[in-house]
């Protein structure tokens, strides 16, 4: 039952579209207004910095929580690094070293439930976003110390050029390799890497192949407006 229903929750949590929800409390339709995108950029540049801050945190809870739920309910060897749910104990199934593929195919499907919840949701459309905070929150439960080279790279990225888009692709593209390295950190009470034997074989690698690559797709009108310097540089709305 757990490994059908951390997927199943990812994608409903991930799906609640609260860029849309908190530019409405505004009396904005969002998606009518700058890059017509429902996601934090979006929201902090029309609705202004504090709902745009406030949309990023959501987007990335959308999908931090269910990765906790999910490494909570299925647990591989080794120390997970996301708090300890004692309420989820009589449903957590521990899974011996021969079937950790398993395990791990279900936390990185639930992560890109998540994310495909975000980006394809299906109370807007399924339109959705770009899906970038969502998949920093599955990669902050995942991975947590790839997450602090991610942002690394974006804020590099971000302030070279002042454009959130071009931060949010190049991060993207780094993800695969940025996984790979985060996952030497990611160790368990042996202090044996969860990830790191055949690494660019795992679930993990193909993963963040995939969620790169549906980052870098959901940019497409972006990179389109880069290429006809059309794209809006970063600038939010002064006053919220
Ligand atoms: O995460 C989305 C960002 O990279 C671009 O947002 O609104 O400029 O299309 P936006």
């Amino acid at each position: 039952m757990q490994l059908w229903i951390c997927p199943i929750l990812a994608f409903l949590l991930g799906s609640i579209p609260f860029g849309l929800i908190i530019a409405r409390m505004k009396g904005i339709d969002i998606r009518a207004h700058g890059s017509g995108n429902i996601g934090a950029t979006n929201v902090l540049r029309i609705v202004g910095k504090k709902y745009g801050i406030t949309c990023l945190f959501l987007d990335l809870l959308k999908g931090y929580i269910p990765m906790v739920i999910a490494i909570n309910l299925i647990q591989i060897d080794g120390k997970a690094i996301v708090p300890h749910l004692g309420f989820l104990d009589s449903l957590a199934m521990e899974l011996p070293a021969s079937e950790q593929f398993k395990g791990q195919l279900v936390h990185v499907v639930t992560a890109l439930c998540a994310i495909l919840g975000h980006n394809y949701s299906p109370w807007v459309g399924f339109k959705g976003g770009k899906g970038i905070a969502t998949s920093a929150g599955v990669v902050l439960g995942l991975m947590p110390f790839a997450v602090i080279l991610l942002i690394a790279v974006w804020g590099l990225l971000f302030l070279i050029t002042r454009y959130v888009s071009v931060a949010s692709i190049g991060a993207a593209a780094a993800l695969p390799v940025l996984t790979h390295v985060g996952a030497r950190f990611h160790k368990n009470d042996a202090g044996v890497s969860l990830w790191e034997a055949d690494t660019w074989n795992k679930p993990l690698f193909f993963f963040s192949v995939v969620i790169a690559a549906l980052a870098i797709w959901k940019h497409r009108t972006n990179i389109r407006r880069l290429m006809d310097g059309t794209e809006h540089r970063f600038t939010p709305k002064s006053k919220a």
